[in-house]
């Protein structure tokens, strides 16, 4: 597999900390100390669909490609308001590809699902099932929070990542772990009731609950774990990382990933003070950035890695 271009796009509306204090008992002082976000975007009237698209397009844009260049559309996306048709579905439409031969499909493991769907399109690649396939994170977790809870409310913003991916040597390794614990993060919707339901099922709405503390330190714990494995398994060393993308939850759990690596601190990249948790988004959001910015070039080696609701982790060398 190898990355042809990136793109992203985030909704226009900037919301600072100071920002949230209008909705709820929170300041800039908590919030900055925290989590090391300053501001993130939010959808206003924007159609979500449309950023995932948006972003897609200028992924084609910048791999020189055309949308009919494209034989399978893969979506990570954790919710939004369509559960049918997929977002890849959607996406195909905006984004104006004929089919049929261009397969579409959506996957979901939450915050670590950037590397869970890049293990996929490397799958289909390499086994020659597609040649070039236009992968897209996008989230619009604000719509996933309760407003009237800062522990949550004040973590998260809205965006979308993707990638043009086709075949090459560049994904040098990967690993993904998952051990069950559903109530770490959970967030449900409502179904609509049946006339036969008698169980507990009926009320199944609930906002995204979060018990921070516990995942913060798995988070750490597992990161440490994962990026040491996932590296030796690439046959590397630590310090042949160019640099390290990991999941933008929360600056102190960067700090605190980075603090246990005796390398240079600026190999740990991040924008979470400017965008929010973005969950899946996050890193493509962030690689899609640090290409731009020139940060990033050819033939550099980078480490993803990403945790989440499940509990889910996931790791993968990449070489750009
Ligand atoms: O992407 C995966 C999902 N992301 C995460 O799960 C994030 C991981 N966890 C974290 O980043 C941190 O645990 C949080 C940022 C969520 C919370 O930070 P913390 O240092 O663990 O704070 P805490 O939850 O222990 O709360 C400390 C205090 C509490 O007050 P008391 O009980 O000490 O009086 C909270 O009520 O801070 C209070 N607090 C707030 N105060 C002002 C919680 N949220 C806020 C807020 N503004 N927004």
């Amino acid at each position: 597999m190898k990355i042809l271009g990136t793109g992203s796009a985030v909704p226009k509306h900037t919301v600072t900390n100071d920002m949230l204090s209008d909705y709820v008992n929170t300041n800039d002082e908590w919030i900055s100390t925290r989590t090391g976000i300053k501001s993130r975007q939010i959808i206003t009237d924007e159609r979500f669909e449309e950023m995932a698209a948006l972003a897609g397009q200028r992924a084609l844009d910048a791999a020189g490609l055309v949308p009919d260049d494209i034989d399978f559309i893969i979506c990570h996306n954790v919710c939004n308001v369509y559960v049918t048709p997929s977002l890849a579905a959607l996406v195909q439409h905006i984004l104006g590809l004929k089919g049929p031969n261009c397969p579409t499909m959506d996957i979901n493991s939450a915050c670590a699902g950037f590397t869970y769907g890049l293990d996929i399109c490397e799958s289909f690649l390499e086994t020659g099932r597609a040649s070039r396939i236009l992968y897209i994170c996008a989230e619009e977790v604000t719509r996933m929070v309760d407003w009237t809870q800062r522990e949550t409310c004040v973590l998260f913003g809205d965006g979308a990542g993707a990638l043009v991916l086709g075949k090459g040597d560049n994904y040098l390794a990967s690993k993904l772990t998952s051990t069950p614990m559903p109530d770490v993060i959970y967030y449900r919707l409502p179904c609509e009731p049946t006339p036969f339901e008698t169980g507990p099922g009926i009320d199944t709405h609930m906002p995204m609950q979060l018990k921070g503390r516990e995942v913060f330190r798995m988070a750490v714990t597992s990161a440490q774990r994962d990026i040491k494995d996932v590296v030796a398994k690439a046959g590397l060393e630590l310090g042949d990382i160019d640099y390290f993308l990991l999941h933008q939850a929360n600056m102190r759990i960067v700090d605190a990933i980075k603090q246990n690596f005796d390398l240079p601190q600026e190999r740990f990249l991040h924008n979470i003070e400017r965008r929010g948790n973005t969950s899946s988004a996050s890193i493509p959001i962030l690689l899609d950035e640090k290409i731009r910015e020139g940060v990033i070039k050819r033939g550099d080696l980078m480490v993803f890695n990403g945790f989440g609701a499940g509990f889910v982790t996931s790791a993968a060398v990449v070489r750009y």
